[in-house]
């Protein structure tokens, strides 16, 4: 079996799991599959953590939750030197973000501290502690959830932290069919109906071995140029469009440009082609933007929002023809 239908058995298990919320699950996989970090934005209770944990099981990854509170400490994520009574040295003891998947719930609820220290190890994929440098694991992949709704009490990420997440995923409700459908689904697993995955549907290698055949997609050079393109345009918006003048503090950097190639890389093998194309840039290049645009003072009192600015960028960079 190839890999990329291997890729969609996985899927059809995540769904067999979460209703809807179809752009979720793909990109959750276009995570898996670069190795790029994803924050989930959403109200409470609409199957975030229920997403995340689904995945890590059918990839058979070592997975931890952790739930950011404001009394966590980064040694309580990072891990810490312990004292061995019997020896009267320190052994270094793991914390949890030692894993290949890690939920990060409610990463601003947990104070500054914390937070950068996160952000270090998923940028560098190693923690330092106590002078020495430890790497993470292969496959190490950090799903953050943020929480919209409280406001009080939460410390909101640095925009400069955030970009080191590849994609920023805001959630909705689901509509009511969809409702119905996990009432059900919730009946029948009361009732021991209950499809657990048995068996994980990928190993840890294989994913890793999808990740090299991803990273060797097709992409032309007007698909890079495109891509140069819509992310440079966040830096001069004003050229574009003067009314657009001063909209924004701050653009994004080439980080973006990069997270953006990746995750296009990924989204066209998840669809079964070996090359990219605009419209895969178009439909990725929203949650790769979202959470690096800085909106200005006057941008925001001219009620400018990350999202209609990226769809304003989207109308005003020519679009390649002729590729493929
Ligand atoms: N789309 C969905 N498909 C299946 N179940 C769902 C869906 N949305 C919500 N649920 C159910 O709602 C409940 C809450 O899910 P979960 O705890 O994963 O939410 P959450 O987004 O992590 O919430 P919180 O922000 O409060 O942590 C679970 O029982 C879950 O099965
Ligand atoms: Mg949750």
């Amino acid at each position: 079996m190839s890999i990329q239908i291997e890729f969609k058995t996985l899927k059809a298990h995540l769904q067999s799991v979460i209703v809807g919320q179809e752009a979720l699950l793909d990109k959750m996989l276009i995570a898996l599959l670069t190795g790029g970090h994803v924050l989930l934005e959403g109200p409470p209770g609409l199957a975030k953590t229920t997403a995340v944990k689904t995945l890590a099981t059918g990839v058979h990854a070592s997975f931890q939750r952790i739930q950011f509170t404001p009394d966590l400490m980064p040694g309580d994520v990072m891990g810490s030197d312990v004292l061995d009574v019997n020896s009267g040295s320190l052994t270094f003891v793991k914390g949890p973000i030692f894993n290949e998947i890690v939920l990060a719930d409610e990463i601003n609820r947990a104070p500054p501290k914390v937070q950068s220290a996160l952000l270090e190890a998923m940028a560098e994929k190693q923690v330092t502690a106590g002078g020495q440098t430890r790497a993470l694991p292969e496959m190490f992949l950090v799903m953050a959830t943020q929480n919209p709704l409280e406001q009080s009490g939460t410390y909101p990420l640095p925009e400069a932290q955030l970009d080191r997440f590849m994609l920023h995923l805001v959630l909705d409700y689901p509509d009511e069919n969809e409702e119905l459908e996990i009432l059900r689904r919730d009946r029948a697993h009361h009732f021991g109906e209950n499809k657990e995955a048995a068996n994980p549907f990928l190993s840890p290698e294989k994913v890793l071995h999808a990740r090299h055949q991803v990273s060797e997609q097709y992409v032309s050079d007007s698909i890079e140029q495109y891509i140069v393109k819509l992310i440079a345009a966040t830096r001069k918006l004003g050229e574009l469009d003067s009314a657009m003048e001063g909209v924004l503090e701050v653009g994004a950097s080439p980080r973006a440009s990069i997270a953006l190639l990746h995750a296009v890389s990924a989204y066209s093998w998840l669809q079964g082609r070996d090359f990219v194309t605009p419209d895969d840039v178009i439909t990725l290049l929203p949650d790769v933007l979202r959470h690096r645009l800085i909106i200005s003072f006057s941008g925001r009192a001219q009620k400018w929002s990350a999202d209609n600015i990226i769809q304003k960028i989207i109308q005003l960079v020519p679009v390649p023809v002729g590729i493929e």
